[in-house]
């Protein structure tokens, strides 16, 4: 698996850094977190699977093993995404019903790679670009929004 440098980085936000300057992994950093305790040890974990993953490709390791971590990242993100509900349903979060929405459009498009992966009509390194920018994207973004709105909610 080829490294890139930088290249994919989040912009405009700069908010996640898959590669740092040195071209190593870049594992979780404090400076990720969004300021609600359960959230961030969530996404800590969904980060670190993530991880797992590109360095099993990078490994080289059967296919099988790939498909079981991408699996068992599937399996993490629908329960932190039930998790992120509740935590919007105690909240009274105005957003909830979009919020939800994108989470089960996500857990499709990582299902459907999931299956492009094992079809075969995908290889590592995308599933990997998939991944990170699947869950970057999201928590830099949606995420970020519910948890300000938590921060700024008088019965939080
Ligand atoms: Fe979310």
């Amino acid at each position: 698996m080829q490294k890139n440098p930088g290249g994919l980085s989040i912009e405009p936000s700069g908010f996640f850094e898959v590669i740092d300057e040195a071209g190593q992994m870049l594992k979780w950093d404090r400076k990720y977190e969004l300021g609600n305790d359960r959230i961030d040890a969530e996404h800590r974990i969904f980060l670190g699977l993530i991880v797992d993953f590109h360095d099993a490709a990078e490994r080289d390791v059967p296919k099988d093993k790939l498909l079981r971590i991408f699996k068992e990242i599937c399996k993490y993100a629908e329960f932190h995404f039930l998790s992120e509900e509740n935590i919007m349903i105690d909240h009274r979060y105005p957003e909830q019903e979009n919020h939800t929405n994108s989470h089960a459009k996500l857990l499709a498009e990582a299902n459907n790679k999931l299956y492009q992966l094992q079809s075969g009509s995908i290889n590592a390194d995308d599933a990997f670009n998939f991944l990170f920018n699947w869950f970057a994207f999201h928590t830099s973004s949606e995420d970020k929004k519910l948890v300000g709105y938590i921060e700024s909610s008088p019965d939080q």
